[in-house]
Protein backbone atom coordinates (compact mmCIF):
# COMPACT_ATOMS: atom_id res chain seq x y z
CA UNK A 1 0.00 0.00 0.00
CA UNK A 2 1.23 3.30 -0.65
CA UNK A 3 0.57 6.52 0.03
CA UNK A 4 0.45 8.94 -3.01
CA UNK A 5 -0.95 12.07 -1.80
CA UNK A 6 -0.97 13.24 2.03
CA UNK A 7 -2.40 15.57 3.41
CA UNK A 8 -0.56 18.08 6.01
CA UNK A 9 -3.65 20.28 6.71
CA UNK A 10 -5.67 18.85 8.88
CA UNK A 11 -9.64 18.06 7.97
CA UNK A 12 -11.21 18.52 10.76
CA UNK A 13 -9.88 18.77 14.80
CA UNK A 14 -11.51 17.17 17.38
CA UNK A 15 -11.39 19.30 20.92
CA UNK A 16 -10.73 17.29 24.54
CA UNK A 17 -9.20 17.42 27.35
CA UNK A 18 -5.48 16.98 27.75
CA UNK A 19 -3.69 16.33 31.14
CA UNK A 20 -1.58 19.31 33.11
CA UNK A 21 0.66 18.55 36.24
CA UNK A 22 -1.55 18.73 38.92
CA UNK A 23 -5.06 19.26 39.56
CA UNK A 24 -7.28 21.50 37.81
CA UNK A 25 -4.15 22.44 35.14
CA UNK A 26 -5.78 20.79 32.52
CA UNK A 27 -6.12 22.46 28.73
CA UNK A 28 -8.12 22.19 25.95
CA UNK A 29 -6.08 20.89 22.97
CA UNK A 30 -7.51 20.02 19.23
CA UNK A 31 -7.00 16.35 17.98
CA UNK A 32 -5.75 16.94 14.03
CA UNK A 33 -7.34 14.33 11.46
CA UNK A 34 -5.70 14.50 8.23
CA UNK A 35 -6.79 12.29 4.70
CA UNK A 36 -4.07 10.55 2.61
CA UNK A 37 -4.86 8.90 -0.23
CA UNK A 38 -3.45 5.06 -0.90
CA UNK A 39 -2.66 3.56 -4.55
CA UNK A 40 -4.98 1.08 -3.30
CA UNK A 41 -7.24 -0.40 -0.85
CA UNK A 42 -8.81 -4.23 -0.26
CA UNK A 43 -12.43 -4.68 -2.39
CA UNK A 44 -14.10 -4.78 0.73
CA UNK A 45 -13.06 -1.52 2.50
CA UNK A 46 -13.52 2.07 1.85
CA UNK A 47 -11.01 3.64 4.26
CA UNK A 48 -8.72 2.62 6.81
CA UNK A 49 -8.27 4.91 10.29
CA UNK A 50 -5.21 4.94 12.01
CA UNK A 51 -4.12 6.75 15.01
CA UNK A 52 -1.89 7.00 18.30
CA UNK A 53 -1.51 8.69 21.25
CA UNK A 54 -5.00 9.53 22.21
CA UNK A 55 -4.08 10.64 25.58
CA UNK A 56 -7.12 12.79 26.72
CA UNK A 57 -10.57 12.90 27.63
CA UNK A 58 -13.63 14.04 26.22
CA UNK A 59 -15.12 17.33 27.56
CA UNK A 60 -16.78 18.24 30.44
CA UNK A 61 -20.12 19.22 27.88
CA UNK A 62 -19.92 15.79 26.01
CA UNK A 63 -19.79 13.78 29.04
CA UNK A 64 -23.07 15.15 30.22
CA UNK A 65 -22.11 14.65 34.12
CA UNK A 66 -21.12 11.49 33.83
CA UNK A 67 -17.38 10.34 34.25
CA UNK A 68 -15.06 11.99 31.55
CA UNK A 69 -14.21 8.76 28.86
CA UNK A 70 -11.06 8.43 27.52
CA UNK A 71 -10.50 10.27 24.15
CA UNK A 72 -10.19 6.83 22.06
CA UNK A 73 -13.61 5.62 23.45
CA UNK A 74 -15.58 9.08 21.86
CA UNK A 75 -13.26 9.32 18.60
CA UNK A 76 -15.38 6.38 16.47
CA UNK A 77 -18.68 8.26 17.44
CA UNK A 78 -16.92 11.85 16.70
CA UNK A 79 -15.76 10.57 13.27
CA UNK A 80 -18.83 8.68 12.29
CA UNK A 81 -21.21 12.20 12.71
CA UNK A 82 -18.40 14.59 11.73
CA UNK A 83 -15.78 13.11 9.74
CA UNK A 84 -17.40 10.47 7.57
CA UNK A 85 -19.39 12.49 5.76
CA UNK A 86 -17.22 15.17 4.84
CA UNK A 87 -15.41 11.96 3.10
CA UNK A 88 -18.51 10.49 2.11
CA UNK A 89 -17.47 7.44 3.78
CA UNK A 90 -21.57 6.00 4.77
CA UNK A 91 -20.51 2.49 5.97
CA UNK A 92 -18.08 1.92 9.09
CA UNK A 93 -18.57 -1.93 8.46
CA UNK A 94 -16.45 -1.21 5.19
CA UNK A 95 -13.13 0.71 7.53
CA UNK A 96 -10.83 -0.99 9.74
CA UNK A 97 -9.16 0.60 12.30
CA UNK A 98 -4.86 0.72 13.16
CA UNK A 99 -4.30 1.25 16.63
CA UNK A 100 -0.54 2.46 17.18
CA UNK A 101 -0.86 2.21 21.09
CA UNK A 102 -0.83 4.68 23.71
CA UNK A 103 -4.22 5.98 24.66
CA UNK A 104 -4.58 6.16 28.71
CA UNK A 105 -5.14 9.19 30.78
CA UNK A 106 -5.69 9.39 34.11
CA UNK A 107 -9.10 10.17 35.30
CA UNK A 108 -8.80 13.51 37.36
CA UNK A 109 -6.57 14.93 34.10
CA UNK A 110 -3.76 15.82 36.86
CA UNK A 111 -1.25 13.72 35.90
CA UNK A 112 1.12 13.36 32.38
CA UNK A 113 1.92 9.70 31.79
CA UNK A 114 0.00 7.82 33.48
CA UNK A 115 -0.80 4.04 33.14
CA UNK A 116 -3.63 2.26 32.70
CA UNK A 117 -6.45 -0.21 31.01
CA UNK A 118 -7.27 0.27 27.31
CA UNK A 119 -9.58 -2.30 26.80
CA UNK A 120 -12.31 -0.13 26.56
CA UNK A 121 -10.92 2.31 23.39
CA UNK A 122 -10.01 -0.86 21.39
CA UNK A 123 -13.48 -2.06 22.37
CA UNK A 124 -15.25 1.03 20.81
CA UNK A 125 -13.38 0.86 17.63
CA UNK A 126 -14.61 -3.23 17.76
CA UNK A 127 -18.46 -1.62 17.54
CA UNK A 128 -18.63 -0.14 14.69
CA UNK A 129 -15.47 -1.23 12.00
CA UNK A 130 -14.99 -3.97 10.34
CA UNK A 131 -11.75 -5.19 12.21
CA UNK A 132 -9.44 -3.22 14.76
CA UNK A 133 -5.88 -4.17 14.54
CA UNK A 134 -2.91 -2.47 16.52
CA UNK A 135 0.20 -2.87 19.57
CA UNK A 136 0.33 -1.84 22.84
CA UNK A 137 2.41 1.61 23.71
CA UNK A 138 4.50 1.49 27.24
CA UNK A 139 1.41 3.16 29.22
CA UNK A 140 -1.37 0.85 27.76
CA UNK A 141 -2.63 -2.40 29.65
CA UNK A 142 -5.22 -4.69 29.38
CA UNK A 143 -7.63 -5.98 32.17
CA UNK A 144 -6.64 -5.50 35.80
CA UNK A 145 -3.12 -6.91 35.61
CA UNK A 146 -0.13 -4.90 34.45
CA UNK A 147 1.57 -7.94 32.53
CA UNK A 148 -1.84 -9.23 31.37
CA UNK A 149 -1.57 -10.17 27.26
CA UNK A 150 -4.72 -8.93 25.67
CA UNK A 151 -7.14 -12.27 25.03
CA UNK A 152 -8.63 -10.64 22.09
CA UNK A 153 -10.43 -12.73 19.32
CA UNK A 154 -12.00 -11.04 16.17
CA UNK A 155 -12.61 -8.02 15.61
CA UNK A 156 -9.47 -7.48 17.68
CA UNK A 157 -6.60 -8.55 16.65
CA UNK A 158 -3.15 -7.81 18.98
CA UNK A 159 0.03 -7.65 17.24
CA UNK A 160 3.38 -8.16 19.07
CA UNK A 161 6.40 -10.09 16.66
CA UNK A 162 3.31 -11.48 14.58
CA UNK A 163 1.09 -10.47 12.06
CA UNK A 164 -2.52 -11.37 10.55
CA UNK A 165 -4.49 -11.15 7.00
CA UNK A 166 -6.82 -8.67 6.94
CA UNK A 167 -9.40 -8.18 4.31
CA UNK A 168 -6.63 -9.31 2.36
CA UNK A 169 -3.65 -7.16 3.54
CA UNK A 170 -1.18 -8.73 5.68
CA UNK A 171 -0.18 -6.52 8.98
CA UNK A 172 2.29 -6.72 11.34
CA UNK A 173 2.99 -5.37 14.39
CA UNK A 174 5.33 -4.67 16.99
CA UNK A 175 4.81 -3.47 20.74
CA UNK A 176 6.23 -1.19 22.99
CA UNK A 177 9.03 1.14 23.08
CA UNK A 178 12.92 0.45 23.24
CA UNK A 179 13.95 0.76 27.32
CA UNK A 180 14.91 -1.09 30.11
CA UNK A 181 13.09 -4.94 29.51
CA UNK A 182 11.95 -4.59 33.89
CA UNK A 183 9.53 -2.08 32.61
CA UNK A 184 6.25 -2.83 31.58
CA UNK A 185 5.74 -2.53 27.63
CA UNK A 186 9.45 -2.15 27.22
CA UNK A 187 12.35 -4.05 25.28
CA UNK A 188 15.91 -3.80 24.55
CA UNK A 189 17.01 -2.13 21.68
CA UNK A 190 18.19 -5.64 19.75
CA UNK A 191 14.91 -7.27 20.94
CA UNK A 192 13.13 -4.46 19.03
CA UNK A 193 15.30 -4.51 15.74
CA UNK A 194 15.21 -8.38 16.41
CA UNK A 195 11.19 -8.61 16.12
CA UNK A 196 11.02 -5.89 13.42
CA UNK A 197 13.46 -8.17 11.50
CA UNK A 198 11.10 -11.39 12.29
CA UNK A 199 7.84 -9.72 10.79
CA UNK A 200 9.44 -8.08 7.84
CA UNK A 201 9.93 -11.40 6.54
CA UNK A 202 6.01 -11.67 5.75
CA UNK A 203 6.36 -8.44 3.61
CA UNK A 204 3.62 -6.93 5.12
CA UNK A 205 1.11 -3.95 3.23
CA UNK A 206 1.36 -2.61 7.03
CA UNK A 207 3.68 -2.33 9.48
CA UNK A 208 2.78 -1.33 12.94
CA UNK A 209 4.47 -0.10 15.83
CA UNK A 210 4.50 2.32 18.65
CA UNK A 211 8.16 3.30 19.05
CA UNK A 212 9.67 3.03 15.64
CA UNK A 213 12.33 4.68 12.89
CA UNK A 214 13.34 8.16 12.90
CA UNK A 215 12.01 9.90 9.94
CA UNK A 216 14.07 11.95 6.67
CA UNK A 217 13.90 15.11 8.21
CA UNK A 218 15.10 17.34 11.37
CA UNK A 219 12.74 16.79 14.28
CA UNK A 220 11.33 13.00 13.21
CA UNK A 221 12.20 11.25 16.20
CA UNK A 222 13.18 7.67 16.17
CA UNK A 223 15.50 5.33 15.95
CA UNK A 224 18.22 5.40 13.34
CA UNK A 225 18.51 1.57 13.41
CA UNK A 226 15.53 0.57 12.37
CA UNK A 227 15.56 3.01 9.66
CA UNK A 228 18.58 1.28 8.11
CA UNK A 229 16.94 -2.02 9.16
CA UNK A 230 13.67 -0.77 7.43
CA UNK A 231 15.43 0.67 4.04
CA UNK A 232 17.46 -2.98 3.89
CA UNK A 233 13.98 -4.58 2.96
CA UNK A 234 11.05 -4.49 1.11
CA UNK A 235 9.38 -1.12 1.21
CA UNK A 236 6.17 -1.50 3.26
CA UNK A 237 4.06 1.10 5.06
CA UNK A 238 4.45 1.98 8.97
CA UNK A 239 2.75 3.27 11.06
CA UNK A 240 4.16 4.70 14.48
CA UNK A 241 3.23 6.95 17.20
CA UNK A 242 5.52 7.85 20.60
CA UNK A 243 7.41 10.83 19.50
CA UNK A 244 5.75 13.72 18.07
CA UNK A 245 6.58 14.26 14.53
CA UNK A 246 5.40 18.09 13.57
CA UNK A 247 5.58 16.83 10.12
CA UNK A 248 3.85 13.37 10.55
CA UNK A 249 4.65 11.33 7.00
CA UNK A 250 8.44 10.27 5.74
CA UNK A 251 9.57 8.04 2.72
CA UNK A 252 12.64 6.65 3.11
CA UNK A 253 15.04 5.44 0.47
CA UNK A 254 13.99 2.42 -0.58
CA UNK A 255 10.40 3.46 -0.56
CA UNK A 256 9.03 2.68 2.85
CA UNK A 257 6.46 5.31 3.84
CA UNK A 258 6.15 6.10 7.55
CA UNK A 259 2.99 7.47 9.19
CA UNK A 260 3.37 9.45 12.36
CA UNK A 261 0.20 9.12 14.11
CA UNK A 262 0.98 10.28 17.54
CA UNK A 263 -2.07 12.86 18.67
CA UNK A 264 -3.19 12.60 15.37
CA UNK A 265 -5.91 10.53 13.44
CA UNK A 266 -5.07 9.61 9.69
CA UNK A 267 -7.85 8.60 7.38
CA UNK A 268 -6.58 6.28 4.28
CA UNK A 269 -8.70 6.60 1.68
CA UNK A 270 -8.69 5.18 -2.13
CA UNK A 271 -7.07 7.40 -4.33
FE1 LIG B 1 4.45 6.15 24.10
Amino acid sequence: MNVLAFESEPLFQIQFLNAGRRSGEFTTDLLPIHQAKVDSLPDDLDAVILTADLQGRERFQEAGGKPLRLLGEVLPDCLMKEVFPLLGLHDARRIGAVLAGDFYTVPGLDRRGGTGDVSAVWRAFGDPFAWVVGVAGNHDTFGEGQQTRPRFSSPFHFLDGTSVALSGLRVAGVSGIVGNPSRIQRRTEEDFLFQVEWVLEETPDLLVMHDGPEGTERGQRGSSRVRLLLERKAPTLVVRGHAHWQHPFAELENGTQIVNVDARVVILVRH
